[in-house]
């Protein structure tokens, strides 16, 4: 018997990292520790809460005292650290927090796996989930590989790269087993509705006006949140102890490209007539520091360890389109309250 300790299983990536583990997986014991910040829902995993192989820990991962009775009582083997402070808008309009959790939180999960494991590291893992925008902005060319340099121009992807460095550290200092993974944009089911697509989704479907950074112009390459579930699953078990994974889809979209592809597949799941959900798009003012382009070489994933990506991305956006639709109780739990004033604040003068 395993005991895994995934941080953040409560989020939108998360959820799904932690659904597949406790079902592909009936032989480890899938400890969720989450503090439940505005990101985190445990409703997201519902389908999995009664499993004999689940349990959910209410805990901050900055909080050093119970961080380190937990690795002691729960006797944990590995950990997959997603728990993260995970938007760029937010954090340029409150930077401290990411550095708090992103950084602070990182090193004391470090810590607390040192100390935890310093008579014997055989068989264990500390997996830390990081992102492409530690690598920076690209040009028109170019794809980021594991050994680009890293370049972070927001206080979210400064906070990730920080993050990096110190578990890049405890390997070399002081031996500790890790592994880490840079992923593209995630798409899919649960995410919150800051994010671009979910936003636009919601939105679109109560013909509220959907807002674009600048042009449009920026191009991300996304993936669907299951294909990166399943590629972490891959890295936790047969990646290198020290190295990293790229992961990506091999699908770059212009903002304003996917939002006309939005729009399009909206119209036919809505059945109004085409072109209507178009008339929603609205440019506004950019974000700060905007990173141009992000686009992903995951070929040592994929030639290394044998993953590889599943679905289309309209296929995708088609499923994730749907999904929202349907569980409009999700999402009107989340669009009350804190986030009407979240939205007003980050709208509001655009
Ligand atoms: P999310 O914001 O949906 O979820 C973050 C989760 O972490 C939430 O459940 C939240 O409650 C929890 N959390 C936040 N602060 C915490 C703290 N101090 N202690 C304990 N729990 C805390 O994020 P996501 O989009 O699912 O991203 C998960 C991870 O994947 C992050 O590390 C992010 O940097 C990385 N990532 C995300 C993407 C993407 O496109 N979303 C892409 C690449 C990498
Ligand atoms: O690349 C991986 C990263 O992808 C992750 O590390 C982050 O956690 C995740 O949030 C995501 O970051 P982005 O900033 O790329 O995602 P977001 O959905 O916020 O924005 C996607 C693009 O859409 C970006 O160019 C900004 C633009 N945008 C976003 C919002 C919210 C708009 O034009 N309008 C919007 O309202």
């Amino acid at each position: 018997m395993k005991n895994i300790l995934i941080t953040g299983g409560a989020g939108f990536i998360g959820s799904h990292v932690v659904r597949l583990m406790v079902n592909k997986y009936p032989q480890y014991n899938i400890i969720n520790m989450d503090a439940l910040t505005y990101a985190g829902n445990l409703e997201n995993l519902k389908d999995v809460e009664l499993k004999q192989n689940y349990r959910f820990k209410k805990i901050d991962i900055t909080d050093e005292k119970m961080v380190g009775r937990l690795f002691g009582t729960e006797k944990i083997d590995g950990v997959i650290h997603l728990a993260a402070e995970s938007h760029v808008d937010r954090s340029i309009n409150n930077p401290l927090e990411f550095i708090r959790t992103n950084i602070m939180g990182t090193v004391n999960l470090l810590n607390s796996a040192r100390l935890a494991w310093k008579d014997n590291m055989e068989g264990k893992r500390f997996y830390h989930i990081s992102t492409d925008e530690v690598y920076g902005s690209l040009g028109e060319t170019g794809l980021f590989t594991e050994t680009t340099s890293y370049d972070p121009r927001s206080p979210y992807s400064a906070s990730k790269a920080g993050s990096d460095h110190l578990v890049r550290a405890y390997f070399h200092t002081f031996g500790l087993p890790v592994v880490i993974s840079n992923c593209s944009n995630n798409y899919g089911t649960h995410q919150f509705p800051e994010k671009l697509i979910p936003l636009a989704i919601n939105n679109i479907k109560n013909n509220k006006q959907v807002p674009i950074y600048g042009k449009g112009e920026n191009i991300r390459d996304w993936l669907f949140v299951e294909d990166h579930a399943s590629a972490i699953d891959t890295i936790f078990h047969k990646g290198e102890t020290g190295e990293t994974y790229n992961i990506g889809g091999n699908n770059e979209w212009k903002n304003i490209d996917l939002i006309y592809l939005l729009c399009n597949i909206m119209d036919k799941e809505l059945g109004r007539p085409e072109g209507s959900s178009e008339k929603l798009i609205t440019f506004v003012k950019d974000r700060a520091g905007h990173d141009q382009r992000y686009a992903i070489d995951p070929s040592k994933l994929v030639h290394e360890l044998g993953w590889k990506p599943s679905l289309q991305f309209e296929e995708g956006l088609t499923k994730t389109v749907r999904w929202y639709l349907e569980n409009q109780q999700w999402l009107n739990s989340i669009v009350s309250g804190a986030y009407e004033q979240y939205y007003d604040k980050q709208y509001g003068d655009r």
